[in-house]
């Protein structure tokens, strides 16, 4: 009896692994559109603004991957469920802000996305904290953190 009970426990975790296994297969077909446009991300804001070397390097490192039209995907952005929450945040991040658009709003519309820009990085907001996990290159330094502020407060007109 003892043994017989023990070979049907060790087929039905099997069965739940075999189950899992179909499950994490089939979602690997199931794959997001990509993020990616032919010119490079930010180069409109980069050249309406006349942004500097130093803050377009910082952008491109923090920032442009969920703002912009253009996100550089890892590798580990083929496998499912990452995709789907890569997807997610690049959504919902360029719903609120995407470089690639701010050179066609009018001042206002500017000025209040300069306003929570700086207030994203005062408050150590931006970038995700999920985000950092895999992109330790995008944490802000103090001094990226003081260029960009001192940047976007150049442009905008709330000293
Ligand atoms: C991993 C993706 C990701 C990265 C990288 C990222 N963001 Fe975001 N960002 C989001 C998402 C998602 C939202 C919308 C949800 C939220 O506010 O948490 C958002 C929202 C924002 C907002 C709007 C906040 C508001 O008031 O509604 C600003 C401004 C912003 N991000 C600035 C930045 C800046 C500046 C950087 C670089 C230093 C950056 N983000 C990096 C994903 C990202």
């Amino acid at each position: 009896m003892e043994g017989i009970r023990k070979k049907n426990a060790i087929s039905k975790s099997k069965l739940v692994f075999m189950v899992l296994l179909a499950v994490l297969l089939l979602i690997q077909l199931v794959r997001p559109q990509k993020n990616t446009k032919a010119s490079p991300a930010g180069k409109a804001f980069v050249d309406t603004f006349k942004v500097g070397k130093q803050v377009d390097a910082i952008l491109a490192a923090s920032c442009y991957d969920c703002h912009s039209n253009n996100t550089n995907y890892p590798w580990y952005s083929e496998i499912q469920p990452m995709a789907w929450l890569m997807d997610k945040h690049v959504k919902d991040g360029k719903e609120k802000l995407n470089f690639d658009e701010l050179p066609s709003y009018g001042p206002r519309k500017l000025n209040s996305k300069f306003t929570q820009i700086i207030k994203q990085i005062e408050q150590n907001k931006m970038p995700l904290t999920s985000y950092l996990w895999m992109h330790e290159g995008a944490r802000l330094s103090m001094d990226d953190k003081k260029l960009l502020i001192d940047y976007f407060n150049s442009l905008t007109d709330n000293e």
